[in-house]
């Protein structure tokens, strides 16, 4: 058995029908694979019907089952809203939605322009919301159950330097998932995250290690696992998230990170650098002193 296997059985998501936003690349594809082969519908939608086409294409042809491409910009309500009745129309309903879409970049916060702090806000946050709220009125009113999966990242909590709008945005989907697991739970919906460290993707490695940065800055070197993540533990968690073995897990943020944050956090977590020997030295001068 390992890391990089499907964890969940054949049919755990069969009968149920998964949106995906920003679904034809990188982890939101990673996942639609994962979902897919789990014998879920798919819905996979994100601003670029070329890519959405070419995914829904591959996946089929590897798993057979169905992946409907719908493009729609999470920025604009009218889209979500179409999108998601086209959805509806195909399948005959949602039952779970993940706001996985994202823009990030690096910069220094002061160079940035009103617009491109906006840009980052309006799609991470704004369209989660827009999704949230397209998908929750929807299932509130016919009474369906339903799950979300919000894909954050650890400094939704901690903060990050030269990531300010996304770090904004993502704590905001953050308190949206705590705050509607309580309030929507008398409904059936869950809510619940999952906090990704460094997974490659093109998307992010090329917007957030661009140029020479990806030699500079290995993210491996900073992880105390030592390695980035491969996509496939990250789909099984989430398939874990919206498959019905998690029904009593709600309003819960999942770290997958390999203890990234948490080594950045701990006051001595510095002196894994110390050597065996200056830790024989010390003793010595312990035992010395007593
Ligand atoms: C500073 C930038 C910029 C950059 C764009 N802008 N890129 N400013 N540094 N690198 C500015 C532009 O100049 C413009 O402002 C404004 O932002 C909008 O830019 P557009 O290109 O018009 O926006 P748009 O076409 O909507 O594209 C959105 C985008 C783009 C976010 C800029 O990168 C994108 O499409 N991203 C989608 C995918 C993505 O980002 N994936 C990575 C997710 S990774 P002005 O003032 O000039 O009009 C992730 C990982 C987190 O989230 C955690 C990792 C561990
Ligand atoms: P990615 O491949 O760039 O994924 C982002 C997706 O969002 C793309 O498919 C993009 O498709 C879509 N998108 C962007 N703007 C959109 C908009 N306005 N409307 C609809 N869709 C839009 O990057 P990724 O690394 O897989 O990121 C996926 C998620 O994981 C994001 O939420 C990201 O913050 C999170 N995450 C990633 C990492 C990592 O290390 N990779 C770490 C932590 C968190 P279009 O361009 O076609 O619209």
């Amino acid at each position: 058995m390992k890391y990089t296997q499907g964890m969940l059985r054949q049919d755990a998501l069969k009968g149920k029908t998964i949106l995906i936003t920003g679904g034809g690349t990188g982890l939101g594809r990673s996942m639609a694979e994962y979902f897919l082969e789990l014998e879920a519908n798919l819905v996979i939608s994100s601003r670029r019907l070329d890519v959405l086409k070419e995914t829904a294409k591959q996946l089929q042809e590897k798993y057979g089952g169905k992946v409907l491409p719908l493009a729609c910009d999470v920025r604009e309500i009218d889209q979500v809203e179409k999108m998601f009745q086209l959805a509806i129309a195909e399948f005959g309903a949602v039952d779970a939605v993940v706001n996985n879409a994202a823009g990030n970049f690096i910069s220094p916060t002061e160079r940035l322009s009103a617009n491109a702090f906006h840009t980052v806000i309006d799609i991470v946050l704004k369209g989660t919301v827009n999704m949230t709220m397209t998908a929750g009125k929807h299932w509130i009113g016919i009474k369906q159950p339903g799950v979300f999966l919000n894909i954050v990242t650890t400094y939704a909590w901690t903060g990050s330097a030269y990531v300010v709008p996304s770090a904004s945005a993502k704590a905001g989907v953050l308190a949206m998932t705590r705050s509607l697991a309580v309030e929507w739970a008398k409904y059936n919906i869950r809510s619940n995250a999952i906090a990704p460290g460094p997974f490659p993707t093109e998307g992010a490695w090329s917007r957030l290690l661009p140029a020479d940065l990806a030699n500079k800055f290995d993210p491996a070197k900073k992880i105390p696992l030592k390695r980035v993540g491969e996509h496939q533990e990250l789909a099984n968690l989430a398939a874990y998230l919206i498959s019905d073995f998690s029904a009593y897990v709600n309003g819960e943020v999942i770290t997958i990170d390999g203890g990234e944050w948490l080594k950045g956090a701990g006051e001595f977590n510095h002196l894994e650098q110390v050597p065996d020997e200056l830790w024989d030295q010390l003793a010595n001068m312990r035992k010395k002193k007593s």
